[in-house]
């Protein structure tokens, strides 16, 4: 038999329009200015996400890739998952190592992955690349918001659910616990969840993994405005910004600004919404928290899970988290 491939909607909001009108109104009266980070992919942002993955100072990629790429048979070992379910689908390489470990397991003939996103067109790319190379696989996407949908996802047997690549990052502490509190939701006795985490280390590593040589982060901070044009009529001139990448030690977490190079006035016009900028202003962009072993071990404990491994790379610059249901 082939591979399979269904779709389950759950009621998402499609109104990106509205949505973003909504949050950028309430991020550009703020203060400090401020724009959230999931406007950052568009199409043309996406493209520039994966040339940051393949940077030489962004080495959370390929590092956890390697951490996987060592440990994946032995934590499929220790769950013997029958699917997978992943939360922000990648069709990437850290999804196939451990699928790999999946069939090689022999915990299911058939394993299955679920790939959970906002994007049908992320999981509808996932699941053709994965299909085509794998005929033992069968993919049921489920397109959903994460903020609300995760207990509503079917299960089909014992369960391994995975948020990789340090996402979690992008959250303040207390919405890292509330959806770490909704994947626990998710898990019988027995389940497991993979959860990768960017950890602590020396600001200039930090800061050059958020400020490539290259200027593609530079690039990518900027397409957020370039979004914001696009989608709401406003008329940023994004190269009137600075980029901007800095280390937050109080608050162990990388955060990119953009900063007004001259005063400006800018015009937003689906929200009839004029906003000053004094020259050196900075519109916040994104936070990227880092972990230590035990901050990740109690934020997972602050939700009913319990941390079972805790692999890294030999220069423990990156987590790769197994946990289970706490007790
Ligand atoms: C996709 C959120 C994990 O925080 O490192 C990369 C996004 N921002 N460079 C990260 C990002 C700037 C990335 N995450």
């Amino acid at each position: 038999m082939s591979a399979t491939f269904d779709l389950t909607r759950i009621a998402v909001d499609t109104d990106y329009h509205g949505q973003m009108a909504a949050d950028v109104r309430a991020g550009l009266t703020a203060t400090p200015k401020a724009l959230p980070p999931k406007y950052f992919y568009d199409a043309a942002g996406s493209e520039l996400f994966v040339r940051i993955t393949q940077l030489e100072e962004y080495y959370q990629t390929r590092t956890e890739t390697a951490i996987l790429e060592q440990v994946a048979d032995a934590i499929v070992a220790d769950i013997a998952p029958v699917e997978l379910v992943e939360l922000g689908s990648g069709a990437s390489r850290k999804t196939r190592v451990l699928l790999e470990a999946m069939h090689r397991s022999g915990a299911a003939e058939r394993p299955r992955y679920v790939p959970f996103d906002v994007s049908e067109d992320a999981i509808v790319g996932a699941a053709e690349a994965l299909t085509g190379d794998y005929a033992w696989l069968d993919v049921h996407g489920i397109v959903g918001d994460f903020d609300h949908h995760l207990t509503d996802v079917p299960r089909s047997g014992r369960r391994l659910v995975a948020f990789l690549g340090s996402t979690i990052g992008n959250l303040d502490p207390d919405e890292q616990v509330a959806l770490l509190t909704q994947v626990r939701a998710m898990l019988d006795d027995g389940d497991g969840f993979v959860l990768g985490v960017d950890l602590v280390k020396d600001a200039t590593t930090l800061v050059r993994a958020y400020d490539d040589a290259e200027g593609v982060t530079a690039a990518f901070n900027r397409n957020v405005l370039h979004n914001v044009n696009a989608t709401l009529g406003a008329d940023f001139e994004p190269d009137d910004f600075d980029h901007v990448a800095r280390w937050n030690d109080a608050e162990s977490r990388i955060e990119m600004w953009l900063r007004a190079r001259r005063d400006m006035q800018v015009r937003v016009k689906d929200l009839d919404l004029d906003v000053e900028l004094v020259e050196g202003e900075e519109v916040h962009t994104e936070i990227s928290s880092k972990f230590t072993e035990p901050t990740i071990t109690d934020r997972l404990a602050t939700a009913g899970l319990r941390v079972a491994r805790f692999d890294t790379d030999p220069r423990g610059w990156f987590g790769v988290v197994t946990a289970v249901p706490a007790g």
